[in-house]
C-alpha cells in the first residue's frame, strides 16, 4: 500500500514537472544588428542583488585537474593537437577569461572567445560572422567580463534570451519546445566546430533528432557538407595520418539525447541552480552553478522521492563509466601505436590503410564524445554506454584489419 501511494506521488510529481516544463514561455532570440551594447553584471547589482551575489560565488569552484597527468594516454590520442600540450579540467564560470588567457593551447583567432564573454557575443551579433576570424589578441583588449547576465538574458535579466545565434540554428524548429534554461546552458555546453572557410563557430546538427552522435559523425564524414568537399577534421595525427575530430563538451546533446532519464522533466537549472529565497521571502534561483550532489535540500525535497541514495547511485554510474573510458582509451592508444608503426614502415599504401584510418577516426570520435562530457555518464548512462560500445567495436575492427595486413 505504502509503495502504491509513493508511486502515485512520483507519477504526480513527474506529471507536474512535465507540465511546468512544457507550459513555460519559450526563450527569446537575440536581435542582431540593433546597435545594442552589453549591460554588464555590475550594472545590475542594485536591481538584482541576489542573482548578482550568487553569480559571483561561481569563484568558489576553483580547482583544475591536469588531464594529461590523470590520463597519460591523451598525449598519444591527441598527438599533433593543442590538447596534447595543455589540457586542464573546467572550473567555475568566474574563471573563464582568466583560464583562456592562461592556456598553453594556441588560440590564434577570436572564435575562441565564443563561449567566454558577452563582449564577444555582442560583437558577433552586431558585426556578423566576420568577427570570428579577427585576431584573438585584438579582441582581448575589448573584453571586460566573463560569462554574465547578457549571456543568458541579453539586457533583460529574468527573461531567457538566446544570444549565441549559431545555437538558434542548431536546434532549428525545436526551439520553442525546448525549456528556456536548457537552451541557455546549451549555448556553450555543446559539441561545436569551426567552419573551415569562415572560422565561424558552427554546430553539426539542426534539430533535436540530428544531435545524436551517429548523425554528428555522419555529418563530419560527409565531404558534401564542407566547402572544400572533404570530410571535416580538426587535425591530422602526424604519425598515423588519421584525420581526427576533437569532440567538445556535449552536455546538451547528451542530457537531451535519446535514453536520458530526465530530459523531459528537469532542466539544467533545476539540477544546477539551487532554489533560494531572498530576505523578503521572494523565491529566486541561485546563480552559483553547483552539482546537484552538493545540494542536500534538492535531494531531500525532490530526488529522494525516487532515488533512495542519489549520491551513491551517481557515483556508481560514474565509476563504471570511468573504468570503461580508461579501457577504451588504452585500446585506442594501442591502435595508434600499431598503426603508426605500420605507417612508419613504409610498406603500405594509403589505399591499404584508408579503412583502418577511417575506423580509428570513428572510434576516437565515439570515445571522445564520452571523455569530454563533464558529467561522466550521469546525464545519460544509456547513451554513454552506447558510445563506448561503438568506440570499442570500431577500434576492434581496425585492429583486426591491421593485424591481417601486417602479418
Ligand atoms: C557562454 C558560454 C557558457 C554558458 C552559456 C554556460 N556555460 Fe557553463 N561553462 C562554460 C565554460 C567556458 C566553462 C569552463 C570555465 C573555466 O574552466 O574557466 C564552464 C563551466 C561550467 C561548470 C563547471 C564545470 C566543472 O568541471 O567544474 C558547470 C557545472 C557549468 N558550466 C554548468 C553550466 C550551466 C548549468 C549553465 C546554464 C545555467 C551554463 N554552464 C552555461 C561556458 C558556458
Ligand atoms: C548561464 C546563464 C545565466 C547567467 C549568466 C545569468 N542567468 Fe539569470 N537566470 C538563468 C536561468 C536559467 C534562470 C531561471 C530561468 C527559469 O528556469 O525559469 C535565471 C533567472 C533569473 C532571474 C529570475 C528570478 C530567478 O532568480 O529565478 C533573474 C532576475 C536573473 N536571472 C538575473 C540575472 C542577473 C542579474 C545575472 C547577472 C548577474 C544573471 N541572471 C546571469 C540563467 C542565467
Ligand atoms: C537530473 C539532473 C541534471 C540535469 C537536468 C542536468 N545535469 Fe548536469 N550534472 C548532473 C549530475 C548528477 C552531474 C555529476 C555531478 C558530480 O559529479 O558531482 C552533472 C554534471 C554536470 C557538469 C560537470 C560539473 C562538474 O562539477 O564536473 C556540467 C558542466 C553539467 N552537468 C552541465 C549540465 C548542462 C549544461 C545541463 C543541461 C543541458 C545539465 N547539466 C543538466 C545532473 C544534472
Ligand atoms: C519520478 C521519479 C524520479 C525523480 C523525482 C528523480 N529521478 Fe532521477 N531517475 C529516475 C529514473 C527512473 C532513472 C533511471 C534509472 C535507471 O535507469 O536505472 C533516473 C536516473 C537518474 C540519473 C542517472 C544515473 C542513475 O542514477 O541512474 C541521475 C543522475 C538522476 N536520475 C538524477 C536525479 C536528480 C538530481 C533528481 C532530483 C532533482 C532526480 N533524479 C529525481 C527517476 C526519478
Amino acid at each position: 500500500m505504502k509503495k502504491t501511494v509513493s508511486m502515485f506521488l512520483s507519477v504526480l510529481l513527474f506529471l507536474t514537472l512535465a507540465v511546468t516544463a512544457s507550459a513555460a514561455e519559450p526563450a527569446k532570440k537575440v536581435e542582431t544588428k540593433s546597435g545594442v551594447t552589453v549591460i554588464h553584471a555590475a550594472d545590475w547589482k542594485e536591481q538584482f542583488p541576489e542573482q548578482y551575489e550568487t553569480w559571483l560565488q561561481n569563484s568558489e569552484n576553483d580547482e583544475i585537474t591536469d588531464y594529461l597527468e590523470e590520463y597519460p594516454y591523451l598525449r598519444t590520442l591527441y598527438e599533433g593537437y593543442g590538447f596534447a600540450i595543455d589540457y586542464g579540467s573546467a572550473r567555475g564560470h568566474y574563471y573563464d577569461v582568466q583560464d583562456i588567457e592562461a592556456t598553453g593551447r594556441p588560440h590564434p583567432l577570436a572564435n575562441c572567445w565564443t563561449c567566454k564573454t558577452p563582449d564577444f557575443t555582442n560583437m558577433v551579433n552586431e558585426e556578423g560572422i566576420s568577427a570570428y576570424s579577427k585576431d584573438w589578441t585584438e579582441v582581448q583588449a575589448q573584453i571586460t567580463e566573463g560569462i554574465s547576465c547578457y549571456t543568458c538574458h541579453a539586457n533583460t535579466p529574468g527573461e531567457i534570451t538566446i544570444t549565441h545565434t549559431y545555437w538558434i540554428d542548431a536546434v532549428g524548429e525545436d526551439f520553442d519546445s525546448i525549456a528556456p534554461a536548457n537552451l541557455a546552458c546549451g549555448q556553450c555546453h555543446n559539441e561545436y566546430y569551426f567552419a573551415p572557410d569562415t572560422k565561424a563557430t558552427t554546430i553539426a546538427h539542426n534539430s533535436l533528432d540530428t544531435m545524436h552522435p551517429d548523425y554528428i559523425l555522419a555529418y563530419f564524414n560527409d565531404g558534401a557538407n564542407f566547402s572544400n568537399g572533404q570530410p571535416f577534421s580538426d587535425w591530422t595525427n602526424p604519425r598515423t595520418g588519421v584525420k581526427q575530430i576533437k569532440v567538445q563538451h556535449p552536455e546538451f546533446e547528451t542530457f537531451l539525447g535519446a535514453g536520458s532519464p530526465h530530459a523531459g522533466d528537469f532542466t539544467c537549472a533545476d539540477c544546477h541552480m539551487p532554489d533560494a529565497v531572498s530576505e523578503d521571502g521572494t523565491p529566486y534561483h541561485s546563480h552559483n552553478i553547483i552539482s546537484p550532489l552538493d545540494n542536500p535540500e534538492l535531494i531531500e525535497n525532490t530526488c529522494s522521492r525516487c532515488h533512495a541514495d542519489l549520491v551513491s547511485e551517481v557515483h556508481a554510474v560514474q565509476a563504471k563509466v570511468e573504468d570503461l573510458t580508461y579501457g577504451v582509451g588504452y585500446q585506442l592508444e594501442y591502435l595508434t601505436e600499431l598503426l603508426a608503426r605500420a605507417v612508419e614502415s613504409g610498406m603500405y599504401t594509403d589505399e591499404q590503410l584508408a579503412q583502418i584510418r577511417a575506423l580509428a577516426r570513428d572510434a576516437q570520435f565515439y570515445w571522445d564524445f564520452v571523455f569530454v562530457e563533464n558529467a561522466e555518464g550521469a546525464h545519460n548512462p544509456a547513451l554513454t554506454y552506447e558510445c563506448l560500445d561503438k568506440a570499442a567495436a570500431c577500434a576492434d575492427r581496425a585492429l583486426k584489419l591491421l593485424q591481417a595486413l601486417t602479418c
